[in-house]
């Protein structure tokens, strides 16, 4: 493999935006795990419940997308040398997310959210500038949000029609791995971030949120 600091800016900036494309555009990610929904029988929905397992798993599925793009934003700026692995094997459990709630949105009849490009930017830059803050606020802005997914999926498994075992299956296993991403960022040196900063976070997801579940 090249050495990332021989790398122009020119191929540094194409291998971001594969990275991105490989996020947003459906059908370009695969998992190396298989989807827990694969074992779990499919139920009959109602169409009012397929219409809100559908715009539940697209909010998952764009949270998946966020998380790559912090992790990109974050690899791009931040040292990590000590913790490299835990990220990148924390990277590659996102992958899965990201392919098993795209799966079960196709199953559902549904499709990601067309606001997807954004949220990717935003959440590249977010990860970016926690890079750049010093390796203990960058573990700090992953323990912090994958806290704060662990909340929101929590959540959705309390929302979710209770036939809808492929999602809830999904949802399951996504909370076991983000847990231990978190746990991973706290032993790594997570410092607590600061209120504010915890509250902004929460006021751009509950957007992120609101618009996803529509479009
Ligand atoms: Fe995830
Ligand atoms: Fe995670």
């Amino acid at each position: 493999m090249s050495d990332k600091s021989q790398l122009s800016l020119l191929d540094r900036c194409l291998i971001q935006f594969d990275q991105a494309l490989r996020s947003c555009v459906p059908g370009s990610s695969h998992a190396h795990r298989s989807s827990p929904a694969a074992s779990q029988q499919d139920a009959e929905l109602s169409e009012i419940d397929r219409k809100h397992a559908a715009g539940l798993m697209r909010i998952n599925h764009t949270g998946e997308v966020c998380a790559q793009a912090l992790y990109q934003g974050q690899a791009a700026t931040a040292t990590l040398n000590d913790v490299r692995q835990s990220m990148e094997q924390a990277a590659a459990e996102e992958v899965d997310h990201l392919a098993w709630c795209e799966e079960r949105l196709q199953q559902l009849d549904s499709q990601p959210s067309i606001l997807n490009p954004l949220w990717y930017t935003l959440s590249f830059g977010m990860g970016a500038a926690a890079g750049l803050a010093g390796d203990k606020w960058s573990l700090g802005f992953v323990a912090e949000t994958e806290d704060q997914v662990c909340e929101h999926l929590e959540d959705h498994l309390r929302q979710l029609p209770e036939q809808d075992v492929k999602s809830r299956a999904i949802l399951a296993q996504m909370i076991s791995d983000e847990r231990q991403h978190g746990d991973s960022a706290r032993e790594a040196g997570a410092a607590e971030l600061p209120a504010p900063i915890k509250t902004a976070m929460t006021t751009v997801s509950e957007l992120m949120k609101k618009t996803t579940y529509r479009i």
